[in-house]
């Protein structure tokens, strides 16, 4: 049967990265694919559209879709709206709204960008890191949250951090099938020393374990696991962990890469469902001048073909295209080494589709 994918440029570069990824997937459509296109409104996109940040026209299209393809939102002309009609509250409901709690990270350095990182190549040559971020609980979630007024008239703000066992578990489960499939290691990161929800996060982690028991489980502080990805990531295959911990080691991962501009992520639910997108943001700041990295986007497809949607060799096609195009030397701003000539947004995109052959 006809798979159908949703596409939800958004905001930002998310119209100009989508458009690249479009020429890609409508490539392989020419040749093939069975795939039917659905366009739809998320983000500040929307909140211009209809007034909300995930019209449930979105929803329900997300919900009748096999996967999902996303650009990005936000931007700084919504930043004043009220908090539920913000550009992320559109992302944060599809993630809640889909049940989309398995967040895969990869963090890959292409041997082409070796030199774009700012680390030292003998520390980041080989590097490929997934981290696995719980995507649906955690403080980004947990109720109660807001800002209160005190008695004396202060302003008090609070945020809950909350995890049920069955959330770690679902989560720790993923990571470890991940693991099987790769080095056959998983390293929880958590705060047990402080926090007693990360103290049962890691009592559920080792229980969960159990049944891997082919897989090799450490643990480790958040704090030490920041510092441990920029002295010496290659110590790490796979990382579990929580929302936000995985939201701020995801974004240093990426670096070590040599770009944000260069990973995707895919975001699952328990049937393998999911939501496929770059883990940069919106970047307004370079927003409509065509100098965009698409590559994020791009190889958000190949995980969308290989995680949802069963085409092995599609994913691999692009993943390969990818490739060639970096072995001809070309380069995005983000990714150009010092005084290297750059292509833009539209360049690299019609040169990945040229390698598709
Ligand atoms: C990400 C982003 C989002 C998050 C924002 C845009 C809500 O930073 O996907 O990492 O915090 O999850
Ligand atoms: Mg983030």
């Amino acid at each position: 049967m006809t798979k159908k994918i949703l596409v939800l440029p958004g905001d930002g570069i998310g119209p100009e990265i989508v458009a690249e990824a479009l020429k890609v997937l409508n490539r392989l459509i020419a040749t093939g694919l069975d795939v039917e296109l659905e366009h739809g409104l998320v983000g500040g996109a929307a909140y211009d559209a209809e007034g909300h940040p995930l019209p449930p026209k979105t929803l329900e299209q997300a919900r009748a879709a096999d996967a999902i393809l996303l650009g990005a939102v936000g931007g700084p002309q919504y930043e004043s709206l009220d908090r539920p009609l913000r550009p992320e509250q559109g992302l944060l409901g599809l993630r809640a709204g889909l049940n989309l709690f398995s967040n895969l990270r990869p963090a890959i350095l292409y041997p082409q960008l070796a030199e774009a990182s700012t680390l030292k190549r003998e520390v980041v040559s080989g590097l490929d890191i997934m981290i696995v971020r719980e995507l649906t609980g955690g403080i980004y979630f947990g109720q109660p949250r807001g800002v209160r007024t005190l008695e004396n008239g202060e302003k008090e703000g609070f945020n809950t951090l909350v995890y049920r066992e069955s959330e770690i578990e679902r989560i720790g489960r993923s990571a470890f099938e991940i693991a099987r499939k790769r080095n056959k290691r998983v390293c929880s990161v958590d705060k047990a020393n402080v926090l007693e929800v990360t103290e049962l996060w890691r009592q559920v982690m080792i229980r969960v374990g159990k049944d891997y028991p082919d897989v090799e489980l450490s643990h480790m502080y958040v704090d030490n696991a920041a510092m441990q990805l920029v002295r010496a990531p290659k110590q790490f295959d796979v990382m579990v962990t929580t929302n936000m911990f995985g939201d701020i080691l995801s974004d240093a991962a990426a670096m070590l890469t040599g770009s944000i501009g260069m990973l995707p992520s895919a975001s699952l639910d328990a049937a393998g469902k999911g939501m496929y997108e770059p883990i940069h943001g919106s970047a307004p700041d370079i927003a409509g001048r065509g100098v965009a990295n698409p590559l994020a986007t791009i190889l958000s497809v190949a995980m969308m073909l290989r995680y949802s949607l069963g085409l092995t060799e599609q994913a691999d096609r692009i993943e390969a295209a990818v490739g060639a195009v970096l072995d001809q030397g070309l380069r995005t701003a983000d990714i150009a080494a010092q005084g290297q000539a750059s292509v833009g947004t539209a360049e690299m995109g019609d040169a990945v589709v040229a390698a598709l052959g």
